[in-house]
């Protein structure tokens, strides 16, 4: 059975920081963000939450599909900036939009983590246990960041993307999720890291290490490098597995973490920039909201036409990463 994105959405706050406002908080330079990332500006909560910014991409996406929230199986909601350990943020969702009838539950795969909830929802859509169901990434790593960190405070932003995907009937041609591969390193998990409160109770009290806090860490450079290999490795097994080449794909959304990362793995892939979307100038690296984000504004933008081939692909904390090839 294939799977289908029928619909897309997307919201991000209203505040806009350009690289010149966080020049006056850390010492850095519009020059020094754009030369390194291609960033320009981010969008940044000034009360918006996961659970609100989810809530309007996935009304967004029903409005395009034509559904009722109460026709929605399933809500699977990447994110790893939550403001409620519990409840989930995927559970506040299905109350906010009204879909009574879905199951939900949320997926930590820091910047992978909307690849990994499609891999689930087609999964879950070929056992038939659901049919409709809402994929969203949502974050607030606003909250997240040390805005001392000059080396991370100037690459993420907030915001939530969307997609609705549902069974595709007997198609002439394949469409949809034609090939999907994720994996992880979890060995080299610790270099881009944020800690949850420390344990203590009344039996033992963890002390923090030399160093650690509770915002993002990152080994800037080691990302990095595990980034542009990865990406590019992954692409390709995916494109293997569906048996399609580099030449075969008309689009690569790819996560937006930096201009560096995405030109790297065009030159591995041996593919030219014109076929790699970018919306980092405006928007920076919202981890798991970057790709639904950058495919609904294609999207309604017109620029994803039918039967086009399209290759999703990102990484993250974890380390994460994952591939996945579309037929729109
Ligand atoms: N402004 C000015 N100078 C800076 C800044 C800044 N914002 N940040 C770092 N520097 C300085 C450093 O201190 C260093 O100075 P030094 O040579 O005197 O020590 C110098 O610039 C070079 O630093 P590098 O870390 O080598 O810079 P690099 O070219 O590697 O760029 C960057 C850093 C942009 C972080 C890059 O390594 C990168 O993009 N890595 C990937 C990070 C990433 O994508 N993370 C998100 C992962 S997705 C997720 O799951 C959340």
């Amino acid at each position: 059975m294939m799977m289908r994105i029928t619909g897309t959405g997307s919201a991000l706050p209203r505040e806009t920081v350009d690289n010149n406002q966080i020049a006056e908080w850390v010492e850095t330079s519009d020059e020094w963000i754009r030369e390194r990332t291609g960033i320009g500006s981010r969008r940044i909560s000034t009360g918006e939450t996961v659970v609100s910014l989810a809530a309007q991409a996935c009304e967004k996406a029903l409005q395009q599909a034509g559904k009722d929230p109460l026709e929605v199986d399933m809500i699977l909601l990447a994110t790893c900036s939550p403001e409620y350990l519990l409840p989930c943020c995927a559970c506040q969702v299905q109350a906010q939009i009204g879909a009574a009838n879905a199951v939900a539950f949320d997926i930590n795969a820091a910047c992978a983590g909307f690849l990994f909830g499609l891999n689930t929802a087609y999964a879950y859509l070929q056992t038939g246990m659901y049919k409709t169901i809402l994929v969203v990434g949502s974050e607030v790593l606003s909250k997240l960041v040390d805005w001392k960190d000059r080396s991370s405070c100037i690459l993420f932003g907030d915001g939530a993307g969307a997609a609705l995907v549902e069974a595709a009937g007997e198609q002439e041609q394949p469409c949809g999720l034609i090939a999907g591969v994720q994996g992880c390193d979890g060995v080299k998990g610790m270099v881009l890291k944020c800690r949850e409160r420390a344990l203590q109770n009344p039996l033992f009290r963890e002390e923090f290490q030399d160093g650690e806090n509770l915002y993002v860490q990152m080994d800037g450079r080691e990302v990095y490098r595990f980034a542009t290999r990865q990406v590019a490795d992954c692409i390709q097994e995916a494109l293997e597995k569906a048996k399609l080449s580099v030449e075969d794909i008309d689009l690569f959304v790819l996560h937006q973490a930096n201009v560096r990362i995405i030109e790297a793995v065009a030159k591995r892939l041996h593919a030219d920039m014109q076929r790699f979307p970018m919306n980092l100038e405006q928007v920076g690296n919202i981890s798991s909201a970057t790709i639904p984000v950058l495919l609904d504004e294609l999207n309604r933008q017109g620029k994803l036409h039918r039967g086009d081939k399209i290759v999703l692909s990102g990484f993250g904390a974890g380390l994460t990463y994952g591939a996945c090839i579309f037929v729109w």
